[in-house]
């Protein structure tokens, strides 16, 4: 009997200790037909297109080694601190395409909106991109990491210096250096709308602390997109009715980790955040007969469908839907939370940049101009003047 007890202790005991050298992971199915072998264990879910899966730490960079060659991404999976919150994270991730409650999406604010979209500056735009791709890179672990997240958080203190209304937050994360940066300008009402884009760049396939990463495009374009948003709204002394907050997320290059991050804290904390929208890669304007893509996987679609009203009424631009096909950036950390978040993207995905993750992801990739930026600012702020009611 007793030495039954004990054969079943010490099974259990292995398993354990496996369990700790395994990471938990989610991905999407296609993935996993092709690596099954790179999976342990692979749980049981009622979702169909995804699933979550035990890797083993060592299979981890096989994993992403594959998906850079035959899927031509990076990340393609994410990884999760606890098996409850993949399993939260992929069936946010599914039901998330419609809302929860009811958001107003009408249009009714043309007023304002005219009077703010004059006011982009291209110039503007160009000089935030020129200086945060001057960085060596701006990678989660080295110091240019740190120093250009705290430049993005004196810039913005410059710009609302003369609001009371406003503030920035430096946000320590615990496991990595480099912080994410939050401005908030106060609303009457807790209501939240989030504006973001990641902060950080990376090159190299598995990254590192030392090579050259001006992520102009990828993404000091999104940040000085919001940037601009930020100063345009400032000038425009805009008070808004709901809170607005803009976000420069830290280490999204490796795992959406600042965003993820963030966005669990607010489900937590049971923030009411009625929109998000996502700034990453506006520079390169990629598809000749298309200027704003919307994603369409891991997003809103309501959310999504009044984004393609707002460029019909206000940009008189073409858009059109595509796929990331995998939880390509931060918005995901946030539908993955149960938040309604879009993704509008430079290109067709067949037709993006090249060039994001090596040294040469520089600003003449725009052949020096960021003009293509200027549209994304644009719907950004009729987004934010017309969702503020
Ligand atoms: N800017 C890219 C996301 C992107 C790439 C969007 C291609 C649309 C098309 C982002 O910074 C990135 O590189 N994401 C990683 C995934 C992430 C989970 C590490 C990627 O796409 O490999
Ligand atoms: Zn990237």
């Amino acid at each position: 009997m007793l030495g039954k007890q004990i054969i079943y202790f010490l099974i259990s005991s292995i398993l354990f200790i496996g369990a700790l050298h395994a990471k938990i992971v989610t991905t999407d199915n296609d993935v996993a037909h092709q690596k099954m072998d790179l999976f342990d264990f692979i749980y049981k879910t009622e979702i169909t297109d995804g699933l979550i899966a035990e890797v083993a730490e060592e299979n981890i960079l096989k994993l992403s080694h594959h998906l850079h060659e035959e899927h031509h991404r990076c990340g393609g999976f994410i990884v999760h601190d606890t098996l409850e919150e993949a399993k939260e994270f992929l069936k946010n991730s599914r039901s998330g395409e419609l809302n929860k409650y009811f958001i107003d999406y009408s249009i009714s604010n043309e007023d304002e909106v005219n009077t703010y979209l004059p006011m982009v500056a291209e110039k503007n735009i160009n000089e935030t991109i020129t200086k945060l791709s001057s960085y060596h890179n701006r990678y989660y672990k080295a110091q240019t990491g740190i120093q250009s997240s705290e430049w993005i958080a004196d810039h913005w203190s410059d710009i609302i210096a003369n609001r009371e209304d406003a503030s920035v937050e430096i946000y320590r994360h615990e496991r990595w250096p480099q912080p994410t940066i939050i401005l908030t300008i106060n609303g009457e009402s807790d209501e939240t709308i989030v504006i973001g884009g990641h902060a950080d760049s990376i090159a190299g396939y598995f990254g590192g602390e030392h090579n050259k990463a001006p992520g102009a495009d990828d993404n000091a374009s999104g940040i000085a997109t919001i940037t601009e948003v930020i100063r345009v709204l400032v000038d425009g002394n805009f008070k808004p009715k709901k809170t607005l907050k803009f976000m420069a997320y830290s280490a999204e290059e490796v795992g959406l980790l600042g965003s993820k991050e963030i966005a669990r804290l607010y489900n937590q904390n049971q923030e009411k955040v009625i929109g998000v929208l996502q700034l990453d890669m506006t520079l390169y304007h990629g598809s000749r007969n298309q200027d704003i893509i919307l994603i369409s996987d891991y997003t809103n679609q309501e959310q999504n469908a009044f984004l393609g009203n707002l460029i019909d009424k206000y940009l008189q631009l073409s858009w059109m839907y595509d796929r990331c096909g995998y939880a390509c950036s931060d918005h995901a950390s946030w539908t993955g939370n149960g938040f309604p978040a879009s993704f509008p993207f430079e290109a067709k995905k067949n037709d993006m940049n090249r060039k994001i993750h090596t040294s040469n992801d520089t600003l003449e990739v725009a052949r020096g101009v960021a003009d293509h930026p200027v549209k994304f600012a644009k719907l950004a702020l009729s987004y934010l003047i017309e969702l503020d009611r």
